[in-house]
């Protein structure tokens, strides 16, 4: 097959000149970090998850790196609301082709249909619910997206406010994440999202004699949580409809083909980017490309996928 290798693909409607997505938390906080991502090659920004009232988060340290990834207790530091959608809305003025979703945290649905009315008033193109920030379970219980009702409530209630689609990111710390992902989208859950942190884990610093994180725990993330993630998708992939963002240890062009395969359509890097670098965007594109060359295509949706689980004989 001869043609011009494309990374663009579509997501709900919007235009995308890569696959790759900041998902919540990896600077998104301001319009200036947003903007750097894009021009390093990311496509789509997720911002930090924004609460109704701003939070300072744990006191540091509350990012510690080891082989297998990073773990955090960032502890939902971020701006509130109303300062959060300006950044966007800045960002919106200087790069409105590019799509921005809008990710928030709260604990109950009434407060997230608060919040997505926030976001109605907004640039944002789509409203991601973090429903599984593992974190601040101390303060807040478990993750939302470990209990079939809540989900179910919270996304019923957001989708009859919101005036953009509606993505769920989900947790891989529950023992039914597919679970979940059906009723998301039983709610009404426009995409999904996966996964967040997992956890949460700990380290320990051997000459201080204390765990290296302020708050002890956090989540954990970056390349040891790729096959979980990969699992995840693949498995949701067998049982919704609807688009799925995948996240969770994508580190290269491979990664993120095997992530497509697995059943994503677009391929969310996080803590690649604490390790490798902002190039990490570009190296990943330049990764895709490769592979679409080797393999004759010519764009992203010529990727095959893995057969559905259900599928299989
Ligand atoms: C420092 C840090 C902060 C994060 N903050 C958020 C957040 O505010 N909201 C959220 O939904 N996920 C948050 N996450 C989770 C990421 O969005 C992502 O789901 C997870 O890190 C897995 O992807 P990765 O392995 O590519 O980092 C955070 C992750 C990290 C490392």
């Amino acid at each position: 097959m001869k043609g011009k290798i494309s990374l663009s693909t579509e997501f709900l409607g919007k235009k995308t000149k890569s696959p790759l997505v900041l998902p919540a938390g990896i600077m998104g906080m301001t319009w200036s970090g947003m903007r750097y991502v894009i021009e390093n090659g990311c496509g789509i920004i997720t911002s930090k998850s924004l609460t109704l009232e701003s939070r300072s988060g744990h006191p540091g340290p509350v990012v510690a790196e080891f082989a297998g990834g990073l773990l955090n207790c960032m502890g939902l530091c971020n701006p509130g609301i109303i300062d959060g959608l300006a950044e966007i809305n800045d960002f919106k003025k200087l790069m409105p082709e590019i799509p921005v979703i809008a990710s928030v945290f709260a604990t109950t649905a009434e407060d997230f249909a608060e919040l997505s009315r926030y976001v109605n008033d907004s640039k944002s193109d789509f409203l991601e619910l973090n429903l599984s920030c593992p974190n601040v379970m101390d303060e807040f219980g478990l993750p939302l997206a470990g209990s079939k009702e809540q989900v179910t409530d919270i996304v019923k209630l957001v989708k009859k406010v919101s005036k953009i689609p509606v993505i769920a990111k989900l947790s891989p710390n529950v023992t039914n994440l597919s679970e979940i992902a059906v009723t998301a989208e039983a709610a009404g859950a426009d995409a999904l999202c996966m996964i967040n942190t997992l956890g949460p884990g700990m380290l320990v610093d051997i000459d201080l004699v204390k765990p290296v994180l302020s708050n002890r725990t956090g989540g954990v993330s970056g390349v040891c949580v790729k096959p979980i993630a990969l699992r995840a998708v693949y498995e949701s992939y067998s049982r919704v409809t609807i688009p799925i963002i995948g996240t969770g240890g994508i580190a290269s062009g491979s990664d993120a083909v095997e992530m497509l395969m697995s059943g994503a359509s677009l391929v969310g890097v996080g803590s690649a980017v604490y390790a490798g670098g902002i190039e990490v965007f570009n190296i990943i594109n330049q990764g895709i490309a490769e592979y679409l060359k080797k393999h004759n295509y010519t764009n992203i949706g010529q990727i095959p996928r893995l057969e559905k689980l259900h599928e299989q004989a």
